[in-house]
């Protein structure tokens, strides 16, 4: 059973404490290092983060939640588990989203946003996932791009602190960040809690499983979002294509996630296009099956030339050669590879979807709302 380190602690400890001072700063930099360095490269983090590392777990959700960090449970939900809208719902049949058991049941209201998600991220009779699914999973790293542990994150600052969308690292998110906030409008009106930063990560999981091969990852929802008088975060946290590896695995390191996550993090390119990066092949996807939640994109990026049709980042090609990230790179492109690829990904996903969030013993367990995943074709 994987335990968190003492050390993970002290980080956590150090973090809440000393976190506006730079001196201190630059000193809790070399510690994660040295935590990511210690953790070895063939682990997952098992940092604890916020209430579950001052109080420890004191709800069901805090201890779901705990263990997963930990990586003594799995962060994926087999697709035996449905959620059964309340009696008095189904029953009637109509006007259950209006209604007040509905109401009173959390995951009730997601029971009806989540289909909508579903439409809107199918593409091909559901052989796909569309553009609007890429942009949900992409939203997510960028919102998780600002401060460090326990500042920032899944608040919803992308969308509602000023300016944020608009800047250069988050350009082709406009149509999707619009469709976010129509949803917000319409669910509201049934809903009032519902708030920004889990659309956008309830959004980004039900993206992942709607394309075929994607987790179904374990999905919890009550994030309240970042109050929007407040600036919005630090620009440059989150690494660029040009990039060294050194470089992702710091800022990365940062964020409490090791190389192990990193490299299965970095897959998600298997569904992704590159439209900005490089103009001359704009729309190019990262691998030969678009659409596809498969291990094509580890196989098919770091060759002396990628296959017609595909751009490589050249963040992704200097994970692939270099000699901390290879291995696992090899491993993930492996024929055979995908159950462990997508179950790490979904390790170092959970976390992702968490950074920031201050109370996770107070989150719901809403997982059985997510549609079905789908294998790889
Ligand atoms: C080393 C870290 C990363 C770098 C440097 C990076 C860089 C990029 C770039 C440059 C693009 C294309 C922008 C364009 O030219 O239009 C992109 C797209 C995308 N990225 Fe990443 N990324 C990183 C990590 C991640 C992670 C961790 C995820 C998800 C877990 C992710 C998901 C996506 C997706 C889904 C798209 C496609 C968006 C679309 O097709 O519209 N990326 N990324």
């Amino acid at each position: 059973m994987l335990r968190p380190s003492l050390l993970s602690f002290y980080i956590l400890a150090l973090s809440s404490i000393v976190y506006a001072k730079p001196s201190f700063h630059a000193a809790l930099q070399d510690i994660r290092i040295q935590a990511r360095q210690q953790d070895g490269n063939n682990n997952h983090s098992v940092v604890l983060l916020a209430d579950l590392a001052t109080n420890g777990d004191v709800t069901r959700s805090g201890e779901i939640i705990r263990n997963i960090l930990q990586t003594t449970a799995p962060a994926t939900v087999d697709n035996s588990i449905v959620y059964t809208r309340p009696d008095a719902v189904s029953k009637s049949g109509q006007g259950g989203l209006d209604s007040a058991v509905c109401r009173k049941d959390t995951c009730c209201i997601w029971s009806y946003i989540v289909p909508t998600m579903v439409t809107a991220f199918s593409e091909n009779g559901g052989t796909r996932c569309s553009a609007l699914a890429r942009s949900a999973i992409r939203m997510v790293p960028e919102f998780a791009r600002d401060g460090s542990v326990g500042s920032g994150g899944a608040d919803g600052s992308i969308l509602l602190s000023a300016g944020e969308l608009q800047r250069n690292e988050n350009r082709g998110l406009g149509n999707y960040a619009n469709l976010i906030l129509s949803w917000r409008d319409t669910f509201r009106l049934y809903a009032p809690g519902i708030s920004v930063a889990d659309l956008i990560q309830v959004g980004a999981i039900v993206a992942t499983v709607t394309c075929p091969g994607g987790p179904r990852i374990r999905t919890f929802v009550g994030r309240p979002d970042v109050d929007d008088r407040i600036p919005p975060p630090a620009e440059h946290l989150l690494p660029n294509p040009a990039s060294s590896a050194s470089n992702i695995l710091e800022l990365f390191a940062a964020k409490t996630f090791t190389a192990t996550d990193v490299v299965a993090l970095v897959g998600a390119h298997t569904v992704s296009h590159q439209y900005v990066t490089e103009p001359k092949y704009a729309g190019f996807p990262q691998d030969t099956t678009a659409g596809v939640f498969d291990t094509k994109f580890y196989a098919e990026t770091g060759g002396a030339v990628p296959p017609v049709g595909v751009y490589s980042f050249e963040s992704d090609k200097v994970l692939s050669t270099d000699a901390v990230t290879q291995p696992m790179w090899n491993d993930y492109a492996q024929p055979g590879a995908q159950t462990k690829w997508t179950d790490a990904y979904a390790t170092a996903y959970f976390r992702l979807s968490l950074l920031g969030v201050q109370k996770l013993n107070g989150l719901t367990d809403c997982s059985g709302v997510l549609p079905l995943s789908k294998p790889v074709p």
